[in-house]
C-alpha cells in the first residue's frame, strides 16, 4: 500500500509537470479540491468526453443529447430531494480540528478487514504453490473465517445505521471500533451531524428581490425538467434516453485524493426513460453496456468490478457502482441507478404540470421510470492516468516514464521531429506536419537530442514519433517509432496517415462495444 501511495504521489507530480492537471489559482496557494486542466489534460478530457458522447448517442439511436444550464429554478432542488436529503454525515476530531465523513471512516475499517483476509490468502498461495485450493482455504482457515465474521457484523451494523439515518449509531461504531484521527492520533470525536453539499448563490439584484439558487450538484435534473421538450420536439418513443455532459458542484467535506473528489467536477449522465415494470431489464442492459465501454479501453478487465449499494439513495430502487482499482483501492467511477418515477413524479407535483407520456402501444398515459448512468469525467481521467503511468528501466541502465494511454485518447497522436536543426530537415518536417495536422493532433519539436525528445513524448503518452532525417530528402521515407515497444520502422510519408489512423481511430474503439 505504501508503495502504491508513493506511485500516486509521483502520478500527481507528473500530471503537473507535463501539463495535465494544475492546482486551481496556484499563485494564491490554490483552492482545496479544485483543479485546472492544462494543455495535455484538456485534450485527454475532451477525448474521453467524445468517446462517451459518441458511444451513447451514436451507437444507441434512441439516445439524444442536450446541454442544459447550470443554474436552475430553485424549486428543482426541492422537488429532487436535494434540499432536504443531499447530506453527508460528518464528524470532527476535537484535537486536530479535522473534519471527516463518518461513513468514510467506517468504510476504511471494513477495508482493513478485507486487507487482512487477502493477505492471509496471498501468504497461503505462496506457501502451497500449485496445490493451493483458494476456495477451500477461504472457507476453512480460522483467521480468514474470524475476520470475515467480524467484517460482516460491522457491515450489517453500518448498513442498518445508514438506512435508518441513525447518526448516533454511526458515532457509536466509531467509538466501539476505537477509530483514531490520522492527524492527532486521538479518539476525541464530536457527534455526527448532517451537512448539505449544495453551494448556494443569489440571482438578480437585491433591489429586484434576489432569489437564492444553487449550483447544480448533478446534471441529471436538467434532463428531467426537459423530458417533455425533448420527447415532443424529437418525437421520441419510449424507451429512449437523453444524454448530457456538464459541470456539477458539491461542497465535499472530505476533499482528498487529487481529482477523485472535487468541489467542481464534470459528469456525463444519461437518463433512459422506460415503461414502469421494465426497469430491471434496462438496468441490466445499461450495466453491461457501460462495463463494456470501460473495458474496451484496454486498461485491464481485472481492474473493474460492480459494487451494489448498501444504502439506496432517496430516489432509487436498485443501484450499482462500476469501481476501478485506483492506486488507493477499488473506487467508484460510475453509478448506474434505477431511479423509478421519483424525479418526473416529483417535478409533476411541484410544478403542477402534466409530465406524463402517452404510450400509443398500450393506449395509456404514465410517468416513465428511469435508468440513469452517471460517470465522472475527472474520475475516468484519473483511472486512465493511473493505469497508464509506468516507470521503466531500459536495457543499458537507462530509464523512462511512459504513459501507456489508449492511443485513441492520447492528447497528442503524433510528434514530428527533424533529426537535426539544419540541412533542410526542419522544412521537410514542417511539410509532414502540414500533411498530418488536418487529421491528428500533431506537435513539432526540434529542441534537444532525439533521445530526449522521445522521452518527452513518452511522458505525455504520444503513440507515434515520426523522425525526418537525411534519407527523407532522398526517398520520401521517415522512421516511425511506436511508444510502447519503442520499435522503429522505415515507412513512406504517404503511408503515415494509414498507420496512425489504424491505431487512433475512435471508430475502431466504438466497434468493440
Ligand atoms: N445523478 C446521479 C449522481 O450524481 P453520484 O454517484 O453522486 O450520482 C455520479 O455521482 C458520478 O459523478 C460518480 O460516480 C463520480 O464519478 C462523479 N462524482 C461524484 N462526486 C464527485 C466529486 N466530488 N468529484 C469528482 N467526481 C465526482
Amino acid at each position: 500500500m505504501a508503495q502504491q501511495e508513493e506511485v500516486f504521489k509521483k502520478l500527481i507530480a507528473h500530471c503537473k509537470e507535463y501539463g495535465f492537471v494544475f492546482p486551481s489559482s496556484e499563485i494564491y496557494d490554490g483552492l482545496a479540491a479544485v483543479y485546472d486542466y492544462g494543455q495535455n489534460g484538456v485534450e485527454l478530457k475532451n477525448n474521453i468526453k467524445r468517446y462517451w458522447w459518441d458511444a451513447m448517442t451514436m451507437l444507441n439511436d434512441n439516445v439524444v443529447g442536450i446541454d442544459a444550464a447550470i443554474f436552475m429554478h430553485p424549486t428543482t432542488w426541492k422537488a429532487s430531494g436535494h434540499v432536504d436529503a443531499f447530506n453527508d454525515p460528518l464528524i470532527d476530531n476535537r484535537d486536530s480540528k479535522k473534519r471527516y465523513r463518518a461513513d468514510v471512516l467506517i468504510e476504511e475499517l471494513l477495508a482493513k478487514f478485507d486487507d487482512k483476509i487477502e493477505k492471509e490468502v496471498e501468504k497461503a498461495a505462496k506457501r502451497f504453490g500449485e496445490t493451493f485450493d483458494e476456495a477451500l482455504f477461504r472457507q476453512t482457515n480460522p483467521r480468514v473465517v474470524e475476520n470475515r465474521e467480524k467484517r460482516d457484523a460491522l457491515h450489517a451494523r453500518f448498513t442498518k445505521a445508514l438506512n435508518d439515518s441513525n447518526l448516533d449509531e454511526l458515532k457509536q461504531i466509531i467509538v466501539d471500533y476505537e477509530v483514531v484521527c490520522p492527524i492527532s492520533g486521538t479518539k476525541n470525536w464530536t457527534d455526527v451531524r448532517q451537512f448539505n453539499l449544495m453551494f448556494a448563490t443569489e440571482i438578480g439584484s437585491t433591489a429586484d428581490g434576489a432569489m437564492k439558487i444553487y449550483l447544480r450538484p448533478e446534471t441529471a435534473q436538467g434532463i428531467f425538467v426537459n423530458f417533455l421538450n425533448v420527447q415532443k420536439t424529437g418525437r421520441m418513443k419510449i424507451p429512449f434516453g437523453i444524454a448530457q455532459i456538464g459541470k456539477a458542484f458539491r461542497n465535499e467535506i472530505v476533499a482528498r485524493q487529487f481529482i477523485f473528489r472535487m468541489r467542481e467536477f464534470e459528469q456525463m449522465e444519461m437518463q433512459f426513460f422506460v415503461r414502469p415494470g421494465e426497469e430491471m431489464k434496462w438496468f441490466e442492459y445499461w450495466k453491461q453496456f457501460r462495463l463494456r465501454w470501460h473495458k474496451a479501453l484496454g486498461l485491464g478487465d481485472h481492474k473493474y468490478r460492480f459494487h451494489d449499494h448498501d444504502k439506496l439513495a432517496h430516489y432509487a430502487n436498485a443501484a450499482t457502482d462500476i469501481e476501478f482499482e485506483m492506486p488507493f483501492g477499488f473506487k467508484e467511477v460510475e453509478g448506474i441507478h434505477s431511479r423509478t418515477d421519483f424525479d418526473l413524479g416529483s417535478h409533476e407535483k411541484y410544478s403542477g404540470k402534466n409530465i406524463k407520456y402517452f404510450d400509443p402501444e398500450l393506449n395509456e398515459s404514465y410517468v416513465p421510470y428511469v435508468i440513469e448512468t452517471s460517470i465522472g469525467v475527472d474520475r475516468t481521467f484519473l483511472s486512465i492516468m493511473a493505469a497508464a503511468y509506468d516507470e521503466q528501466t531500459l536495457e543499458g541502465g537507462d530509464s523512462r516514464v511512459v504513459l501507456h494511454l489508449p492511443a485513441v485518447l492520447a492528447p497528442v497522436k503524433v510528434a514530428v521531429l527533424p533529426l537535426v536543426k539544419k540541412d533542410g530537415l526542419p522544412e521537410k518536417a514542417r511539410e509532414v506536419m502540414n500533411l498530418l495536422k488536418f487529421d491528428f493532433k500533431a506537435v513539432y519539436d526540434e529542441k534537444d537530442s532525439i533521445g530526449k525528445r522521445y522521452r518527452r513524448q513518452d511522458a505525455v503518452g504520444t503513440p507515434f514519433c515520426v523522425t525526418i532525417d537525411h534519407e527523407t530528402l532522398e526517398n520520401e521515407t521517415v522512421t516511425i517509432r511506436h511508444r510502447d515497444s519503442m520499435q522503429q520502422e522505415r515507412v513512406k510519408i504517404s503511408e503515415l496517415y494509414g498507420i496512425i489512423e489504424n491505431e487512433v481511430s475512435l471508430k475502431s474503439l466504438l466497434k468493440k462495444l
